[in-house]
């Protein structure tokens, strides 16, 4: 690597990190902002809802007013568990790694067969956050689309680089297929998950492979270099 790719790769790796305490900042101010809002608006509404005792009209409008606002608590409680940070700093890879198996089995009911070394070691922060998150999206995507009752996700150290691979022996799809088709990236509803895996790999300098065929099942794997 020459002093100017070497360059790149520092400044794509500051930038990982960046991006991931932004969106720290985010998450908390969702928390602390329109969360809290939203309460204290459904306190409001349910003292205004036994006030129209007399009034049915108005008082089953109320009730549709709770609900919806309801709904857009759960949904942005959603968002912030699945975006809060997990202790990056704190805690070592294997243990996030677990964390996150453990919590999408209790979220999906979704079995997660976990191959973790017990010598795996840590690694730098960057490598890290982005293991984690693309792990997140494998097993979100293995979830959403695969059919699949359970996955098997294996983490190693080989050579110079650490290993993930998330795997399903679900449905299965063309991947040639959905990587080429850069239409539908960015409307509504999706798919950027495997756009942004591709993204964080490209950025570290590492590589990533997806074996998947109609029928076959699908299996994600990705190395990131260590240092
Ligand atoms: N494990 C899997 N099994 C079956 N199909 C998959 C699997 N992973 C991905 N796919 C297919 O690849 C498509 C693209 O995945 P991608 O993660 O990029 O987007 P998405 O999951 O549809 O949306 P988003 O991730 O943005 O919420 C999916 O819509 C699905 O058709
Ligand atoms: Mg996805």
């Amino acid at each position: 690597m020459d002093q100017r790719d070497a360059d790149t790769r520092a400044a794509s790796r500051r930038l990982l990190a960046t991006s991931e305490r932004e969106l720290q900042r985010i998450v908390l101010d969702m928390h602390d902002g329109p969360v809290q809002d939203i309460f204290a608006a459904l306190s409001q509404l349910q003292v205004l809802e036994r006030a129209l005792a007399g009034d049915a009209g108005t008082q089953q409008r109320t009730r549709q007013a709770m609900r919806l606002l309801e709904r857009a608590l759960g949904e942005i409680r959603n968002f912030i568990g699945a975006f809060r940070p997990p202790g990056f700093e704190r805690r070592a890879l294997g243990e996030i790694i677990e964390g996150l198996a453990v919590q999408h089995e209790t979220l999906t009911n979704q079995a997660v067969e976990l191959q973790l070394p017990d010598d795996l070691g840590d690694c730098v922060l960057p490598t890290k956050i982005a293991i984690y998150r693309i792990l997140q999206e494998g097993l979100a995507n293995g979830h959403r689309h695969s059919g699949a009752s359970r996955q098997r996700v294996s983490v190693a150290r080989r050579g110079g680089a650490i290993e993930l691979t998330v795997a399903d022996e679900g449905r299965g799809f063309d991947p040639k297929r959905v990587l080429a088709s850069e239409e539908d990236v960015g409307v509504e509803g999706g798919h950027f998950g495997l756009r942004g895996i591709q993204d964080r790999v490209e950025m570290l300098g590492g590589t990533f492979a997806l074996d998947s065929a109609p029928g076959r099942g699908t299996a994600l794997t990705v190395t990131l270099p260590l240092e």
